[in-house]
């Protein structure tokens, strides 16, 4: 049986786990479940990176011991993960004998190979990266709390290998994923290789492995916990196991961890003439706005929140969808919303519920005895083949967003073909061929469950156990004749914004908290027009506003706009500009102003929309 070892980075216990944790981890499970599903033995491990300052500082917070503090936070992921569905093989804790056993082998293997030397550094320490940085990386102001610090310490040869590294990596394009983060490594390595420094004082830091060749000092944080991904497995320890899953297929990690994946933890491995992991797959961040969704900016949107508000499925699914795997994505609650109501709700859903319907009202509630042969159906039949072939192709290719779409594409052409073949009308005139459209429909609803359980596990379990199809493959055809149907709740209750607004009114929120989507008909009724300023100047004793007079059509008027940051004046003379019309006149700093002009803004940059387009005069209407 192929093997398929793939691993998540081990978080931090300095705190409770976040929306970033929770998403490497889905990730994970969701890469995890469709190799399981392909037949593969896979070996899915994740954990917690329980030493170094930040936990020791953590605990001292919260006054107790290290190890304490570590068995107090542990539960809170377990228990996380249990809620998220979370199936890992392996739970590490950096602090269990297993390990810190591993941790001393590597150092006394690297330390005999040479690879290990004592000397005295002065430089600058950043107590939050827990490591020396360069001057240049101080004056980025990237780096909170620096410190000078002059120091014997034990530094690994990181330089021996830098030449190997860069090798290794040009020859084995797979190694670090995606393209761009490959590039970005060996540009990285485009520069002298710094030794690394790999132990800390115990009169500075005490929580940590106690390095096997000096007991004055313990290990480096980061190389303590990379060797995570080889105790797992069995290094040492179980010499059959770890031949079984050693090399790692991929290490899944987010891209602020990428140099010490790819540069120290390969280097490592080299010293230890242990083979290094085929993939480093580094994701992009999930975003509020401009900024990293993080603890310290308090940004963090709780996923148990979420979680309980609309259940464990939607928020897999939604994060899943919404990131490309490698780029950043931006989180908001009305981006959940929309996914969650269309492509849950009304897609998938409502197939669910239609056909059981008419399986209920036309067929005695039973599976029909055959499929619908004529060529929509076929259609629909051969879409199906090509959906679960596209869908292994993506999971190969880390596209799960794609998958996802992929699978969604097909449920909408089986709505589409349910709209078409209407079997509610045909049952009038043909029930067999009503029933056969149903066993297409309910057929296609089954294999979309299954393409869809590693991203929803229970609600797609809800799909099989109706149709009694919990234990069924992806061939065509495998839905039994004659099974009775199970009643089923609504698979997605609709999110009704305005219900969602009223209650988040009721509990104090912000306004800013509140969902704002609105409907198509509220949409149609902004009036947009296309504007030509006529004449602007600045208003008196306002360093924000300037004013403005645009003709819009046979029309005049005067329109006061906060945008003489980015425009003087005569930059704004004779451009056509989009104008919102249908609002009431307002008075601003003592002046008329009637509408509103469309701009585009990113961080602080603003940009008026204007028309460029001979075919485009004052006057028209946008749509
Ligand atoms: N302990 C180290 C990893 C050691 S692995 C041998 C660590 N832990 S962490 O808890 O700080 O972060 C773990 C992961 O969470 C990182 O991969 C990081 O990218 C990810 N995320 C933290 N915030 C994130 C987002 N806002 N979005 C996506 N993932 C981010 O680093």
């Amino acid at each position: 049986m192929k093997t398929f070892y793939l691993t998540t980075p081990i978080y931090y216990v300095n705190d409770k786990p976040h929306i970033g944790h929770a998403y490497t981890t889905i990730l994970a499970d969701v890469i995890s479940r469709f190799h399981r599903n392909s037949g593969k033995d896979v070996l899915f491990l994740t954990g917690l990176d329980e030493h170094g300052q930040k936990v020791q500082q953590a605990a001292k917070e919260n006054k107790v011991q290290p190890k304490d503090h570590c068995d107090n936070m542990a539960p809170s992921f377990i228990k996380l993960w249990k809620k998220l569905h979370i199936q890992y093989d392996d739970f590490i804790r950096t602090t269990e004998d297993r390990h810190q056993i591993v941790v001393r082998d590597i150092l006394q293997k690297v330390y005999d190979a040479g690879d290990i030397y004592e000397d005295e550094y002065e430089g600058l320490y950043s107590i939050s990266e827990e490591r020396f940085i360069t001057e240049k990386e101080a004056d980025s102001g990237d780096y909170r709390d620096i410190n000078k610090l002059k120091e014997k310490n034990y530094f690994f040869k990181m330089s021996n290998y830098q030449e190997p590294l860069i090798k290794y990596i040009q020859n084995n394009p797979e190694f670090i994923q995606p393209p761009h983060r490959r590039n970005e490594v060996l540009g990285f390595l485009k520069q002298p290789l710094d030794d690394l420094c790999i132990s800390r004082p115990k009169s500075r830091l005490s929580w940590g492995i106690e390095l096997p060749f000096d007991s004055n000092y313990v290990t480096y944080v980061w190389f303590d916990a990379l060797i995570n991904y080889i105790t797992a497995p069995g290094y040492n320890a179980n010499n059959e196991k770890f031949d079984k899953y050693w090399p790692a297929n991929c290490h899944l990690i987010g891209k602020d961890i990428l140099t010490t994946h790819a540069v120290y933890w390969p280097t490592m491995l080299m010293s230890s003439k242990l083979p290094l992991p085929k993939t480093i797959f580094a994701h992009g961040w999930w975003l509020s706005g401009e900024s990293k969704m993080s603890k310290s900016l308090g940004n963090v949107v709780d996923p148990l929140d979420l979680i309980e508000e609309h259940g464990v499925d939607p928020v897999r699914y939604y994060l899943m969808r919404e990131m490309v795997l490698g780029q950043d994505a931006n989180f908001t609650m009305e981006s959940f919303i929309k996914r969650y109501n269309s492509d849950l709700a009304n897609d998938f859903g409502n197939l669910l519920s239609r056909v059981t319907n008419l399986l209920q009202k036309f067929c005695d509630s039973q599976i029909p005895p055959e499929e619908d042969a004529s060529s929509e159906g076929k259609k629909i039949k051969k879409n199906s083949i090509n959906t679960i072939e596209a869908v292994g192709q993506f999971i190969k290719g880390m596209k799960i967003n794609d998958a996802i779409e992929a699978t969604l594409q097909y449920i909408r052409s089986v709505n589409k073909y349910m709209e078409d073949m209407a079997p509610w009308k045909l049952a009038k005139t043909d029930i067999n061929a009503a029933e056969r459209v149903l066993y297409t429909a309910a057929e296609s609803l089954r294999i979309s469950a299954l393409l869809l359980a590693p991203i929803m596990p229970n609600r797609t379990m809800i799909v099989l156990e109706t149709f009694g199809a919990e234990k069924t493959s992806l061939e065509w055809g495998k839905i039994k004749s004659g099974e009775k149907i199970k009643n089923h709740k609504p698979l997605f209750p609709r999110i009704d914004i305005n219900k969602l607004n009223k209650d988040l009114k009721k509990s104090n929120s912000t306004k800013s908290d509140l969902i704002n989507v609105i409907s198509y008909d509220e949409f149609k009724n902004i009036e947009l027009k296309t504007g030509k300023v006529i004449a602007a100047e600045k208003v008196d004793k306002a360093d924000k506003l300037l004013k403005l007079q645009v003709q819009i059509g046979n029309e005049k008027r005067q329109i006061i706009s906060g945008i003489a940051e980015y425009y003087s004046p005569e930059d704004l003379l004779n451009n056509l500009i989009v104008v919102v019309t249908n609002l009431k006149p307002a008075t601003i700093f003592g002046n008329e102003s009637y509408g509103m002009l469309l701009a585009a803004k990113k961080g602080k940059a603003l940009t008026l929309v204007t028309v460029d387009d001979v075919n485009v005069s004052s006057g028209m209407q946008v749509y």
